[in-house]
């Protein structure tokens, strides 16, 4: 093999051996560079005698071309391969369905109110709203729970320092049960004929859901939650009306009569007698576990007065359960504050 044969086999294989195009440009600068070894060789032509200047310099020449197409030949395959690469990494599937705006949804809070609303509905019960700045009066007061009593801190709120035009306390309400003495007295100020007559009156029979607020913070408790209160009054209802309405509510809303509703005694001051309501399902991850979901109790005389009502002949029954703990057990949720942290990766679950 000539000198000429070695140094194109050389370049071809520095070429091939190079990875991308700077490098490519490096192992040129080594042929036909300034100093490259094809440049070198026609440098020496100068010292030859003319007769071999001749043919020898033909000689370099078509070697310097071969070097030359084999750069070419490099660059190109080079430059595909760079093009193949970004194809790739940009590649665009035209036949995937397009990116839709997303369907929005009912938050799972929101569904179970509208659950408990619909099956209360159907049992003859009114849906009432009403504020969740409260007074003191109504929040407490008219509750039974005198100021500075002990078991105003059994409803623990934020306290404000702030009162109203009339010079009423403020507060954010800690419970829904203000609804029933803001309900009852409007339907007894409608009934006011009827009830001056000593007639009696429709029964009220309303529940009242809505936000509320306490100094309470864990996996199970959010200083904003939700409750659903529930109230009826009327000349002859009873506790056993309390038992059959609430059980009936709860295995509609759990879609299931394999479950039993237990009344444990406890202290409200709006009630007496007072009761927690526990329930145990009879399947599933949590049978046979006594899970408590609400308070409840027959309507103290204090309140039933409060409510501009006589206790001697209007009697009956409320409680307040605790929608958020309704919900987690419905779908299976164990941390209260994802219903409130927003993300969409949990509240898409729900739509
Ligand atoms: N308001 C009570 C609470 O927040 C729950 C409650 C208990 C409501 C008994 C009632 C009731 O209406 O009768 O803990």
């Amino acid at each position: 093999m000539t000198e000429l044969e070695q140094l194109v086999g050389s370049a071809r294989a520095d070429f091939a051996a190079a990875p991308n195009p700077a490098e490519l440009e490096n192992a040129k600068a080594r042929y036909l560079g300034k100093a490259g070894r094809v440049t070198e060789l026609l440098k020496a032509l100068a010292s030859l005698p003319p007769d071999e200047k001749k043919a020898q310099g033909a000689l370099i020449n078509q070697a310097k071309q071969q070097v030359e197409v084999l750069l070419t030949e490099r660059r190109e395959s080079l430059a595909g391969a760079e093009l193949e690469r970004q194809l790739q990494a940009e590649a665009l599937d035209v036949t995937l369905p397009g990116r839709r705006r997303g369907t929005g949804g009912l938050h799972p809070v929101s569904r179970t109110m509208e659950r408990i609303e619909a099956i209360f509905g159907s049992m003859g019960f009114e849906v009432a709203d009403g504020p969740e700045i409260e007074t003191d009066w109504y929040s407490f007061t008219a509750l039974n729970n005198p100021e500075n009593h002990p078991a105003r801190s059994m409803q623990d709120t934020f306290y404000v320092d702030l009162k109203d035009a009339e010079g009423r306390w403020l507060n954010l309400r800690p419970h829904t049960s203000p609804m029933q003495v803001r309900y009852a007295r409007t339907h007894a100020a409608r009934h006011a004929g009827l009830i001056a007559a000593g007639q009696a009156m429709p029964d009220i029979r309303v529940i009242a859901p809505g936000r509320t607020y306490r100094v309470d913070s864990d996996a199970t408790h959010s200083p904003m939650f939700h409750q659903c209160e529930g109230l009826w009054i009327g000349e002859n209802v009873s506790f056993k009306d309390l038992k059959s309405v609430f059980t009936d509510f709860l295995r509609q809303f759990f879609d299931t009569d394999d479950l039993q509703v237990r009344f444990r005694p406890s202290f409200f001051p709006f009630t007496e007698p007072s009761a927690e309501v526990d329930l145990a399902f009879g399947d599933g991850p949590l049978k046979g576990k006594w899970l408590e979901v609400a308070g409840s109790g027959q309507v103290h005389p204090n309140v039933v007065r409060n409510f501009g009502l006589d206790p001697e002949r209007y009697i009956g029954f409320a409680f307040g359960m605790g929608p958020d703990r309704l919900a987690m057990l419905r779908y299976g949720v164990t941390d209260l504050r994802l219903f409130f942290e927003n993300d969409l990766r949990f509240l898409s679950q729900f739509r």
